[in-house]
């Protein structure tokens, strides 16, 4: 019985490996761009959560890990070879209850009330984070304390941050640090619906008001971002935008997506062993990022005060699944080829909306939610989701085509979506590049690639056997990149995409 059983499911998966769906052509409008892919679409978020940033980022000068300042080599050179653009920090929701006295000179050991009590040591704060950022060469996001804070605490931040003159740059200066540091991006609260409050729109936008008015840098002044709403809720940033002083006050506004496999917040769904019901609905889910920014960015072009440049920030986005066991750290979860997919097909929906989408941050960089990064004391290992971010590094700053294409339906159950996903841009050099995602389970589809006169394309693929593939501490390639390329034949250029795949291409002459 059993090895009947195990003999039909192998030619299952044989047979629907085997299958290749209907080929579609891929066809790009050069003449119409969309806009620059900013870098900052492949920002990040650290927050201090769960084993986030100690332990992983920062283990301090005296550790046993190797470290430079305090922060691990290891994790460091992992992250560079991201080319990050921007960090977000120190929350979510830590923000508002963030002291950053408590985290220059001598450090005060507090609990971490956001996130389950947990002892916060403070000894990554205010220099710590522009010293990694500034070593990563990132922009830096700042997310300012309006919950238990107050506008002369965040004024007497930016100050000490950003001054050259002063008690407060002596005071800087005396913790080790000459150069004031520049803030490129500041949030003004935090889910102002939530943890951040629960306040109404009209109290927020007020105090938002408050704040952008007297938080200010010394120097040219940050972009300021409104805390807007989350996932399909319109009204909340729509009433905050009406507010007879937001237009001059801020550059632009936030929204939050989370794709959980349930949609359900008490029972979300695990992040292995999980079936193929839980493949397609966690993608169906994310694929929800499409109609957020399309409203979202309806509902800016209403309100005629705001200026063009006006941005959509989605400064926190990502997968979210049950904790796999009581021990496990605060929102620790493995990641694996369905979050690669997931990511890749929301930096897809990102390009396409390239003029108004100016900066989003994957929560979270490392140990936190969709994390390109895990670790366990000295270990570390890259995550599908980082190998998404990494093959898509050409993106930064390209300029996004039109592209047309016919996408196929994957359907498994009672669900169906799109099976694939494709994204073309122009990079600064002028190399066409296009990132393609099968986020089919089962099946192969085809794109004729022939339309751009090109003799080949090159690049890399990320794909794995199993749904739930991903790397561990002792298997730390299990879903890795691999040399991807597409060479003229007899039907022409064709890109084979095997089920659950990410793929990125550069034309070549
Ligand atoms: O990313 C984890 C948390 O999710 C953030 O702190 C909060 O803003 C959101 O609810």
């Amino acid at each position: 019985m059993i090895r009947l059983a195990t003999l039909a499911a192998t030619l299952a998966a044989l047979t629907a490996c085997a299958t290749v769906n209907a080929q579609t052509r891929l066809t790009i409008d050069r003449s119409s761009p969309i806009g620059t892919i900013e870098p900052e679409v492949y920002g990040q978020f650290l927050e201090h959560l769960g084993a986030q940033p100690y332990g992983s980022i920062w283990v301090g000068e005296d550790s046993d890990i190797p470290n430079t300042d305090g922060i691990r080599d290891d994790v460091f050179a992992a992250l560079n070879a991201l080319d990050i653009p921007v960090i977000r920090w120190p929350g979510g929701c830590y923000s508002d209850r963030y002291q950053w006295r408590d985290g220059i000179g001598e450090r005060a050991v507090r609990t971490n009330a956001a996130w389950g009590g947990t002892v916060e040591p403070n000894t990554f704060g205010t220099h710590e984070f522009f010293n990694l950022a500034e070593r990563l060469g990132a922009k830096t996001y700042l997310n300012i304390n309006i919950g238990t804070g107050t506008p002369k605490e965040a004024a007497d931040w930016l100050e000490y941050i950003t001054a050259t003159k002063g008690d407060r740059v002596d005071e800087r200066r005396a913790n080790g640090r000459e150069d004031p540091w520049t803030i490129d991006y500041l949030a003004i609260g935090n889910e102002t619906w939530g943890c951040g409050g629960h306040i109404t729109t009209d109290y927020y936008a007020n105090t938002y008001a408050l704040y952008a008015s007297f938080a200010k840098t010394e120097g040219e002044q940050p972009a300021r971002i409104i805390s807007g709403s989350h996932d399909e809720n319109i009204e909340y940033s729509d009433s905050i935008l009406d507010h007879p002083y937001i237009a001059s006050l801020a550059e632009g506004i936030s929204v939050h997506v989370y794709s959980l496999p349930t949609g359900d917040w008490g029972a979300k769904g695990a992040a292995t062993g999980f079936p193929e019901a839980e493949w397609i609905s966690t993608i169906d889910r994310a694929l929800r990022m499409e109609d957020v920014i399309t409203d979202q960015v309806a509902m800016i072009e209403k309100h005629e005060d705001l200026s063009e440049n006006f941005g959509l920030y989605v400064d926190e986005w990502g997968t979210w699944y049950d904790p796999a066991t009581e021990d496990t750290p605060a929102l620790y979860q493995q990641n694996t080829m369905r979050d690669a997919v997931i990511a890749a097909l929301n930096f897809n929906i990102f390009h396409s909306h390239a003029e108004r989408v100016k900066m989003t941050n994957i929560a979270q960089m490392v140990n936190v939610l969709q994390a390109m990064i895990l670790t366990d004391g000295a270990e570390m290992v890259l995550t599908p989701t980082y190998h998404a971010f990494e093959m898509y590094k050409p993106f930064q700053g390209a300029t996004a085509l039109p592209a047309s294409y016919d996408a196929g339906t994957y359907s498994h159950g009672d669900r169906s979506i799109p099976a694939i996903s494709i994204s073309a841009a122009e990079t600064p050099d002028g190399n066409l590049i296009v990132g393609l995602v099968n986020a089919d389970a089962s099946a192969s589809h085809s794109v004729d690639l022939g339309a751009f006169g090109a003799s080949g394309f090159e690049g890399r693929i990320l794909t794995a056997d199993e749904m739930d593939a991903h790397n561990t501490f002792s298997a730390p390639d299990t879903v890795t990149p691999e040399p991807f390329s597409v060479r003229s034949g007899n039907n022409g250029l064709i890109a084979t995409l095997p089920p659950r795949s990410v793929v990125v291409l550069k034309a070549i002459e």
